[in-house]
């Protein structure tokens, strides 16, 4: 099963406790710990947290500075025992305008833990499904222009194995906190299916209990695809 996680709340959370917008990013990380190690035992194979979006850019430098060092930060400190745990680590978003820091730290983790297969993190930084829309159609066309691929044979799969996703199963579930009930441009081409849980917790205050919640609903769905429900 594929869990994306849009993780919304953290600077309302610190302001309403009187801290620093960043103090909510910090907490903010801790549940990420806290979720990532529930995933096994709640059947969760794949993992894709949206950290930082192409409109972040649009925050104060400060916050951006803060977050982008708390990113730093974490994937260091847990890389090693994330790649013993059989953690496959992929990064999904544009390496365009990021310090070379990330860069390195995201190249790095990539790699390593490339033969991984026991669990799938993906985590979106710099990200935005439209962005990956035209990064997909810029390969596609330069492809075409190369005469590897008719323009006849292009079809969804063509656009698919061109994402940041490849080869990995549509998200069958995506989890928002904070109360809002929107994507903002998170993995817009695969949501297509994908199953809704809207959660009023703002993330710092997410938990594993909210999480299996969540897993709950999910299992009382039917999904049809299009077909005829139940069938
Ligand atoms: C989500 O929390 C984290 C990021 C977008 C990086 P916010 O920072 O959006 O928190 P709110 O929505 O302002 O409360
Ligand atoms: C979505 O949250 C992005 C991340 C969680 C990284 P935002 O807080 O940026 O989204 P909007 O602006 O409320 O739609
Ligand atoms: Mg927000």
């Amino acid at each position: 099963m594929h869990v994306g996680l849009i993780m919304d709340g953290n600077g309302r959370w610190a302001t309403r406790k009187g801290f620093d917008r960043i103090e909510g990013h910090k907490s903010g990380a801790k549940v990420v710990e806290e979720i990532i190690r529930s995933c096994s035992q709640a059947g969760v194979k794949t993992l894709t947290l949206y950290a930082f979006s192409t409109e972040n850019w649009s925050r104060d430098k400060g916050e951006i500075k803060g977050l982008m060092d708390l990113f730093n930060y974490y994937i260091s400190r847990h890389l090693t025992e994330m790649i013993s745990n059989g953690i496959r680590i992929k990064f999904l978003g544009s390496k365009d305008g990021l310090q070379d820091k990330i860069v390195n730290l995201i190249n790095n983790a990539t790699e390593k833990s490339a033969y991984n297969d026991k669990f799938f993190l993906n985590i979106a930084i710099n990200y935005g499904g439209r962005d990956e829309i035209v990064r997909a159609v810029r390969k596609i066309a330069k492809n075409v222009k190369n005469g590897l691929i008719d323009i006849d044979d292009i079809d969804e799969k063509t656009i698919t194995s061109m994402l940041d996703t490849s080869s990995q199963k549509d998200p069958d579930l995506i989890i928002r906190t904070a109360g809002e009930q929107r994507l903002s441009n998170f993995l817009s081409w695969q949501s297509a299916y994908s199953e809704f849980y809207f959660s009023g917790l703002e993330w710092p205050e997410f938990n594993k209990t909210e999480f299996f919640k969540a897993l709950e609903s999910y299992k009382s769905r039917v999904r049809s695809f299009g077909a005829v429900a139940g069938e």
